[in-house]
């Protein structure tokens, strides 16, 4: 893993780009040349002092010549529902943290509920480039939310599989209804089984498609976005429950096994 770094990041633009969502690109050139599929960054805002904790934000897509990072995020609290008011400046990210994807397989299933969609971009770019055939399943409440679809779709040069919570875009329902379906019928290009699913979304979703993957016999990796504080496996805010004893997410995670994780 690269070493971590501490880079004063210009904001190169801050976006709306669905209901409570945004996408802020970063100017990090050592992270964005660093960086693997499910790392995250620890992030700093300025002019909020009263907000000292960094927050974590996985890296949605990066692009190396550019020095770049995207990071979709969402307004859920404190701090996330000041950043779509910053335009500008700069920002202290460090990276990258965490560990990454473990994705080798002849087959791939992966799925996304909300900006869980985000950590799981870079890994299909990595599938792609590595001519591994996967499908994508991705779920929201709404149309509106699935402001990842048209990335993947780009990447994949054909549709992910998509539902929405109400019935808006693709299948009605939660997505996890689709993903079980994927994993009877096999991969669309060939019908292959999968041999590797990796899910990042609420806990409930992640849950819920671990153990169709341990029904399914099929290996299967989780991204635990935990609540963090000191990002740097010092504080124990971000402990995760496994078969293994106790695991601090950001630094031996955010990643796991999920046959492994005490739900
Ligand atoms: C490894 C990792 C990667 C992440 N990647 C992304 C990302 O790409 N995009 C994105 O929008 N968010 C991501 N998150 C979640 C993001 O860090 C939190 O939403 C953010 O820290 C909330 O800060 P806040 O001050 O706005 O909320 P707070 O005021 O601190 O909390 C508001 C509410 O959000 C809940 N909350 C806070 N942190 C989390 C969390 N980690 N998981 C679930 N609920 C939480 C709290 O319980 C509370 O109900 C990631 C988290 C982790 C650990
Ligand atoms: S956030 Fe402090 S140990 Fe993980």
């Amino acid at each position: 893993m690269a070493q971590l770094v501490n880079e004063h990041a210009q904001m190169l633009s801050n976006e709306q780009v669905g209901p409570r969502l945004h996408l802020m690109v970063l100017e990090a050139p050592e992270i964005a040349g660093a960086i693997l599929p499910g790392q995250f960054v620890h992030m700093k805002l300025p002019d909020l002092e009263a907000h000292i904790l960094r927050r974590p934000f996985s890296v949605y897509a990066r692009d190396k010549a550019a020095g770049t990072i995207d990071i979709l995020y969402q307004e859920v609290g404190s701090v996330t529902k000041l950043m779509p008011g910053m335009q500008g400046g700069t920002v202290e990210v460090i990276g990258p943290v965490g560990n990454t994807w473990n994705a080798e397989c002849a087959h791939a299933l992966l799925v996304g509920g909300g900006v869980g969609s985000a950590p799981l971009f870079m890994l299909a770019e990595a599938l792609k480039e590595a001519g591994t055939p996967f499908d994508v399943v991705l779920g929201a409440q709404t149309r509106d939310a699935l402001v990842a679809r048209s990335r993947y779709a780009d990447l994949m040069q054909c549709e992910p599989c998509c539902a929405t919570d109400d019935g808006s875009f693709g299948r009605a329902g939660f997505c996890t209804s689709l993903a079980e379906e994927r994993l009877a019928q096999g991969c669309i290009a060939d019908g292959a089984a999968y041999d590797f699913l990796a899910v990042c979304g609420p806990e409930p979703l992640m849950r819920i498609v671990a153990k169709m993957g341990a029904d399914a016999g099929v290996r299967t990796q989780v991204s635990m976005e935990k609540r963090m504080a000191c990002g740097v496996g010092a504080c124990l805010s971000c402990v995760v429950d496994t078969v293994d004893g106790k695991r601090r997410s950001c630094v031996d995670g955010p990643i796991f096994e999920a046959e492994k994780v005490v739900w």
